[in-house]
């Protein structure tokens, strides 16, 4: 007694006539932890034992019902009662248990509500079982109650994507029993109640639901997602498990379909793929949160400027309009700015030819937008974002305009992919309004943005990023200003020790393959293929001046882009690709440049296993990963973490490269760069920050709460 008077229960119950009300008031998103979980267990039991309860009525306080099981309990010792247990103690309630659910009713929230015996939904009510997204499976009876009650393939479906179902469409799959007319949530349900108890409803349990009496339909649903799922989601643990247990609910009773569902699921949480999967979850949402966000608020950002309609300008005006805000581009003339409206106007015209937008909606769309090749045009702005040519000169030219005409207090952002951010802020009369909001291509899909931030910027620019990046539905990364910032300057390193893996012996075929197959969605050849080897050439060539002449430099790319071999837009690249086709075949004619180029360098080829050439490419990516948190470049190593799973490719179910790191140890990553060392010590130097953490016996997690 004496303990839950200093901790009151995040369950309350009160009676409400004959319905006892129980509310879940666990902030921020009521999420099941052990007291919700002795709560609502001790909520059940008081309703059977208390004869002035006829029904219950299950609801979350705040803005959701309950967003599922508390995912910081996982990898704790477990306490109990279990989650299931409490689902089946509410199921087995001899009175009516009606839920009413508003918000989120995700993973073990909905299936506290597939436990009751009635549910609603207000409209906003988000439904779903997202439990794949973290490396899990529902694994509190979902598995077994939700195909029961809306059948195989729409469980499977909800299951396996883990999307959110709308009230509406709950409605339509029989998730929920009714919509409520109002979103009080609170009033519907009482309501809703009332009427059941007036209608003598009785307890209607969801294990005894009939939705997988059509066995053939649910096994051929079953079949087909377990062949789709084993193409789709390669290298992924959990989803073929969610088949697995569907096919429990099928074929075994309710009680050992449960007991089949927890061993999975209990399998799904020891592994390694649900500890980075999770790490990713609070990762990107620790991200959001920078010093500056905290510190200052974010200027009004109600109108944006693009300078340049390439590439990148127009992906940036799209991912704008597509926010709802009026977007104004500045082209260098006329023929410039129809190339960049028409960039805009392909993106949307694909939507419409694939049927996923209307010719009327892409017409409402651009009604916001307008073109200029006057900078007078941006006299207005809140906010711009210059995409011109990658070439100081021209960047800088480009701000002296926009000093002349912003007005003040305008967010003047440039999103170069390398040049000196504080070199641009000082060329002009207010440094403190300009800042880097690095995009990365397709500015409208990826959804990384690395935020730069200047010496001399002012916080509530760098607050006004953050914000822009939220209306933007982008994940913002907070950098510094270095050659890359975080995922080029890695990026460089790591696509340096391929190179060498490929002179000394490896094919560039074998080696995307390797990168594929830990989980990467694609190769850095392919990579380079799709981005065009004219941009890293010009590159290497601008640094050639500057370049340590002892640090090893492969030419192979060199002589590819000699023959104008730049990748897909060329036909030909380090893949051939025959009449457009979008994915290449080996060139025996690039493996005999390879061959030559070994030749001149004097090397003799070795072979390497797919697990060599993994070693010595995760070592390159998380040493400069390290130097990069060493430098204060990135605020935590969870910030490196998330640029290469929204930027890079790099496999979200491992977490990031330094979570991969943690999970491999520090100790072998650094025994492993010492012993690359030996051949190659200016390249393979240990980055002061790992060899630190190694002597202290700690990892890069110990960094994360740090900033
Ligand atoms: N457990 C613990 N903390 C959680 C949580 C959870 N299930 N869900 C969210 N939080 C935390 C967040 O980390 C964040 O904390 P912070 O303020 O310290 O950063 C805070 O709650 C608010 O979250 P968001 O910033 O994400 O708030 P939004 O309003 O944008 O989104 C949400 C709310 C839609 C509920 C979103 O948080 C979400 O999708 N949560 C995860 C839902 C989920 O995956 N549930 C399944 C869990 S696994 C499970 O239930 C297993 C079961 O089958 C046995
Ligand atoms: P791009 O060559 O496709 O487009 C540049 C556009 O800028 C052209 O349309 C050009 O007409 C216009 N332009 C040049 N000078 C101008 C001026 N003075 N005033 C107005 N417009 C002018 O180039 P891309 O790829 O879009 O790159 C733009 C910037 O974005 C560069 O700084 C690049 O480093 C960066 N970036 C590029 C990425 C990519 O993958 N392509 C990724 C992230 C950043």
């Amino acid at each position: 007694m004496a303990s839950e008077s200093i901790h009151p229960s995040p369950v309350l119950h009160a009676l409400h006539g004959k319905v006892l009300l129980v509310t879940v008031d666990h902030p921020p998103v009521n999420a099941l932890s052990v007291d919700v979980r002795r709560g609502l267990a001790a909520a059940i039991e008081h309703a059977e034992s208390n004869d002035a309860v006829e029904a219950v009525l299950i609801v979350g306080a705040g803005r959701n019902f309950i967003a599922g099981a508390d995912i910081r309990e996982f990898g704790l010792p477990p306490q109990p009662p279990a989650l299931p247990d409490v689902c089946n103690r509410i199921e087995a309630c001899r009175k009516p248990v009606i839920a009413a659910l508003h918000g989120a009713a995700l993973g073990g929230g909905l299936e506290v509500a597939l436990a009751a015996h009635y549910r609603l939904a207000v409209e906003g009510a988000k439904l779903g079982l997202p439990e794949v997204q973290l490396g899990l499976l529902p694994g509190a009876g979902g598995t077994q109650r939700a195909p029961r009650l809306i059948g195989a393939e729409a469980a499977l479906s909800l299951m396996l994507s883990g999307r959110h179902a709308s009230a509406q469409e709950a409605l339509k799959l029989g998730l929920v029993d009714r919509v409520g007319a109002s979103d009080d949530v609170l009033a519907e349900g009482l309501a809703y109640a009332q009427e059941l108890l007036a209608a003598h409803a009785p307890a209607r349990r969801t294990r005894d639901a009939q939705g997988l009496a059509n066995r053939e339909a649910a096994q051929a649903a079953i079949d087909a997602a377990r062949a789709e799922t084993a193409k789709k989601s390669r290298g992924l643990f959990s989803p073929l498990k969610i088949v697995d247990c569907v096919e429990a609910a099928l074929r075994e009773s309710f009680e050992d379909g449960l007991r089949f569902e927890r061993k999975q699921f209990l399998a799904c949480l020891d592994s390694p793929q649900r500890a980075g999967l999770i790490h990713a979850f609070f990762a990107e949402r620790e991200v959001q949160k920078a010093p500056e966000t905290r510190n200052a608020s974010p200027r009004a950002i109600d109108t944006l400027g693009v300078v340049g309609g390439g590439t990148m300008g127009a992906g940036i005006a799209v991912a704008a309009l597509d926010a709802g805000l009026p977007v104004t581009m500045i082209e260098r003339d006329d023929a410039s700015l129809a190339r960049g409206r028409a960039h805009i106007e392909k993106v949307y015209d694909g939507l419409i030819a694939k049927g996923r937008m209307t010719p009327e909606a892409k017409a409402k769309i651009l009604a916001r937008f307008t073109g200029s090749t006057s900078y007078d045009a941006l006299a207005q702005v809140d906010l711009v974002i210059e995409a011109v040519f990658e070439e100081m000169a021209v960047k800088q030219a480009v701000f002296a305009e926009l000093d002349r005409v912003c007005k003040p207090g305008a967010v003047l952002a440039s999103n170069t992919s390398y040049l000196d951010i504080d070199a641009i802020a000082a060329s002009i009369s207010r440094p403190q309004d300009v800042v880097g909001l690095h995009f990365f291509s397709p500015a409208n899909i990826m959804k990384l943005l690395e935020i730069v931030v200047p010496k001399q910027v002012a916080a509530d620019v760098v607050a006004t990023a953050f914000e822009l990046a939220k209306k933007l539905r982008k994940v913002p990364v907070r950098a510094g200003v270095c050659d890359g910032f975080i995922g080029n300057r890695v990026l460089a390193v790591y696509r340096a020790a391929a190179d060498h893996l490929m002179e000394d012996g490896a094919s560039p075929y074998q080696i995307d393959k390797a990168v594929r197959d830990f989980g990467f969605a694609m190769g850095p050849y392919q990579v380079a293929d799709l981005a065009g080897g004219d941009i890293g050439w010009a590159t290497r060539k601008r640094r050639a001046a500057t370049r340590d002449p002892k640090a090893r430099y492969v030419q192979i790319a060199d002589r590819l882009c000699e023959r104008g071999w730049f990748g897909q837009k060329t036909g030909r690249g380090y893949y051939l690709y025959p009449q457009g086709a979008r994915t290449g075949t080996p060139d025996p004619e690039v493996e005999a440049i390879i061959d030559a180029e070994r030749a001149r360098a004097g090397i003799t080829p070795r072979s390497f296993t797919d697990e060599d050439i993994m070693r010595r490419y995760m070592a390159a990516m998380i040493n400069e990963g390290a130097n990069v948190v060493h430098d204060r470049i990135a605020l935590r190593p969870l910030d490196v973490d998330v640029t290469f799973v929204y930027g890079y490719g790099f496999p979200r179910y491992r977490g990031g490269p330094m979570k991969y790191a943690d999970t491999v140890g520090l100790a072998t990553i650094l025994a492993d760069i010492r012993e690359f060392a030996k051949a190659d010590p200016l390249f393979w130097r240990p980055s002061p920050l790992l060899v630190e953490l190694v002597e202290r016996g700690t990892n890069f997690a110990s960094l994360n709460q740090s900033a």
